[in-house]
């Protein structure tokens, strides 16, 4: 017998406040045209004021849970990922045990940026085959618009806030690819790529939170390859072509990427679950975000084949690919 973490249960949250392009073009000199052009986002959320991401994680992680019909108290791991933490210490996910009453249970925080959320499912799966938990909750879950620079037009339009996970519980089987579960998991990371997307602050160096600075042209490059590259790892990992995917849930930065990379690997572009219009980029909350969306609408389903993927800061990239 193979034990498999199955995904059980899913949930997701935004803060209630919609800032649209208009919005944003009455500070920042820019324009709704230009905006949905080059990034296909016509609004995103922003978290109120004294809104954490905590709060934001503890919102997604109760439906999730609720989702999933269990009690908080089964959790044996917690692990979320965020690059916009409460505190610089402790971990955030902590916070969420707390919160959740998940008291005893192992809980931190994964900073990958955008594919934070592949890194924390990757280890929360591993967690689960190896035997250490046997129920484990994921959380993406971002405020960053807390570290936009508003001076920079190139960069604080393309970002939001909001919060996902997903429950997942061991499962025994065969180790078939037709049986439900996270099937296998690809991660990567390339820190000579570090200056072209990071944020110019941080304890150790600057004593100050600092903002997000990028270099949009080469990071948008890299992305296509990197998702393309890891899409195509993960299918040939587990012996599958692009015809056996179901769907594709990339992380929402732009939509020419997610076109760029849909076509890179000759998939349809109505394969690929897209939210970056309403949600902007929230980073590691915007696999989770699209997931839940997709699962509660009814266009993911059970026993579907479903490729997660990300690419972020670090340079970092990564899949999983599960069977619903
Ligand atoms: O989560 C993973 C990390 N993030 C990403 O994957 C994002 C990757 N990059 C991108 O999505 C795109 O590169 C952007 C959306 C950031 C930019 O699109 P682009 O087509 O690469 O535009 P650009 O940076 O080449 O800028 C084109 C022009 C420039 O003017 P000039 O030099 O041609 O006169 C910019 O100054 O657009 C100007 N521009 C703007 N104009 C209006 C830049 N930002 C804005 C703006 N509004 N907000």
């Amino acid at each position: 017998m193979v034990t498999r973490s199955l995904l059980v249960g899913s949930g997701a949250y935004l803060p209630s406040r919609v800032v649209t392009n208009d919005e944003l073009a009455q500070t920042v000199d820019t324009s709704d045209a230009w905006i949905r052009e080059r990034s296909g986002i016509e609004e995103r959320r922003f978290a109120a004021p004294g809104e954490l991401t905590s709060d934001l994680a503890i919102a997604a992680a109760r439906r999730a849970v609720e989702d999933a019909d269990i009690d908080p108290a089964a959790l044996d791991l917690i692990v979320l990922a965020t690059a916009t933490p409460d505190h610089t210490f402790p971990a955030t996910a902590a916070k969420v045990q707390a919160a959740l009453g998940a008291f005893g249970c192992i809980a931190f925080d994964i900073q990958a940026v955008c594919t934070g959320f592949l890194y924390a499912l990757a280890t929360a799966d591993a967690y689960v085959r190896v035997g250490q938990a046997r129920t484990a909750l994921v959380i993406g879950a971002e405020t960053f618009s807390r570290i936009l620079d508003w001076e920079d037009r190139a960069t604080c339009v393309l970002f939001g806030d909001g919060a996902g996970a997903v429950v997942l519980r061991a499962g025994a089987g065969q180790g078939d690819a037709t049986e439900r579960g996270i099937l296998s998991t690809h991660l990567h990371a390339d820190g000579r790529q570090h200056d072209l997307l990071y944020v110019d602050g941080g304890p150790s160096s600057t004593q100050t939170t600092g903002y997000l600075r990028m270099q949009g042209k080469e990071v948008f490059r890299h992305a296509v390859a990197n998702m393309a590259q890891v899409a195509d790892e993960a299918l040939q990992a587990n012996g599958m072509s692009i015809d056996d995917l179901d769907w594709l849930v990339p992380h929402q930065a732009n939509q020419r990427i997610l076109d760029g990379t849909a076509r890179k690997i000759g998939l349809s572009a109505d394969k690929v679950i897209s939210t970056v219009a309403r949600h902007a980029n929230t980073s590691a909350a915007s696999v989770p975000l699209a997931l839940d969306e997709a699962r509660r609408d009814g266009r993911i389903r059970p026993g579907q084949l479903v490729l997660l993927e990300g690419m972020g800061g670090g340079f970092t990239w990564g899949s999983a690919l599960i069977r619903l």
